[in-house]
C-alpha cells in the first residue's frame, strides 16, 4: 500500500477474499518509523514492548501512558503514510470508562490514529467507551503480555479446550463490539486459523502461525538490534547490533590511534 493507510482500509482486509496480508511492525522513534514507513509496512505500532526493547525493563507492566505518548510523538514526526496505532499500557484502561477514554485520547492527541488494548469480554466497558469517543480500537488476544503474572509466565495460550473456547468467543465479541482488527499472540496456529476464518475483521498474528490476515513483529527482533535471544516465533532478518557494535569499536580505535578526525573531517 503506497497511499495513506486508514482504519477502514485495514478493516476491509481478509486474505480469504483476495487481500494481501497486513504487514505491521513496532517502531518507537523518528528513525525506526522512517525505516518502517520507507519499507512500505501497513501499520506502525508504538507497542508497550517499548518497556522491554527501548527502556530495558523486564516486562511491559512498568511503562506509562505518558511514555507511550512521548514515543508516539517522535514516530508521528516521521510523517508516516502507514497507519499509526498506539498501545494502551497496563492500568490505563482498567479503572473505568472515563479514565480509559482520557488515556486513549492522550495517545490520539500525540498523533496515533487508533489504540490497541489487551483482553476480551472483561474489557467490554473500556472498549465500548473508547469506541464511543470515535477512537478506533485494535483488540489483542492470546498470550497478552500484560497478563504475565496472571498466566504464571509467558506461556502459549489456547492449548486446553476451555482456553480455546474463551479465545474464540472473545474474538467474536471484539468483532461484534466494533474493533477494526485483532492481534493474536502466542496461540496454536490451528486456533488462529479458525478465528481468522470465522470473524469478519482481520487477524494479525505474532506467534500464531501463517493463517492470519497479517503478521506483526517487534522492530528490534526483525533487525537484530539487540543482544538477547529471540523467541521461537521471531525471524531476525539482519544483525544491526553487530553492525553498530563494529562501527562504534572502529570509531573508538580511530580516535585512540589518531586516524579520526582526518584532514577531510576538519575545517580550515
Ligand atoms: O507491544 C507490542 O510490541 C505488541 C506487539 C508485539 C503485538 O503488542
Amino acid at each position: 500500500m503506497s497511499e495513506r493507510v486508514t482504519v477502514p482500509t485495514i478493516k476491509s482486509v481478509k486474505v480469504k477474499n483476495g487481500s494481501k496480508p497486513i504487514v505491521m511492525i513496532t517502531a518507537y522513534d523518528f528513525p525506526t518509523a522512517q525505516i518502517a514507513d520507507k519499507a512500505g509496512v501497513d501499520i506502525i505500532l508504538v507497542g508497550d514492548s517499548l518497556a522491554n526493547v527501548v527502556l530495558g525493563y523486564d516486562d511491559t507492566l512498568k511503562v506509562k501512558t505518558s511514555e507511550i505518548a512521548y514515543h508516539v510523538k517522535a514516530v508521528k514526526n516521521a510523517k508516516p503514510q502507514c497507519l499509526l496505532v498506539a498501545d494502551m499500557p497496563w492500568l490505563s484502561y482498567h479503572l473505568g470508562p472515563n479514565k480509559s477514554v482520557k488515556n486513549a485520547s492522550k495517545l490520539i492527541r500525540a498523533g496515533a490514529s487508533a489504540v490497541k488494548l489487551e483482553g476480551g469480554e472483561e474489557r467490554t466497558d473500556a472498549i465500548a467507551s473508547i469506541l464511543g469517543a470515535e477512537i478506533p480500537v485494535m483488540g489483542h488476544l492470546g498470550l497478552t503480555p500484560q497478563s504475565v503474572n496472571a498466566f504464571g509466565g509467558f506461556k502459549v495460550q489456547g492449548k486446553s479446550s476451555q482456553q480455546r473456547e474463551k479465545i474464540l468467543r472473545d474474538a467474536h465479541h471484539l468483532s461484534d463490539l466494533g474493533c477494526f482488527s485483532i492481534v493474536l499472540e502466542g496461540i496454536p496456529a490451528d486456533l488462529a486459523q479458525t478465528i481468522t476464518d470465522e470473524i469478519p475483521i482481520p487477524t494479525i498474528g505474532i506467534g500464531a502461525g501463517k493463517h492470519c490476515d497479517g503478521q506483526v513483529l517487534v522492530f528490534h527482533d526483525v533487525t537484530g538490534f539487540k543482544f538477547s535471544n529471540s523467541a521461537k516465533f521471531v525471524k531476525t532478518f539482519s544483525d544491526l547490533s553487530g553492525v553498530a557494535l563494529e562501527a562504534v569499536e572502529q570509531y573508538k580505535k580511530e580516535v585512540v590511534d589518531g586516524t579520526f578526525p582526518s584532514e577531510s573531517n576538519s575545517y580550515h
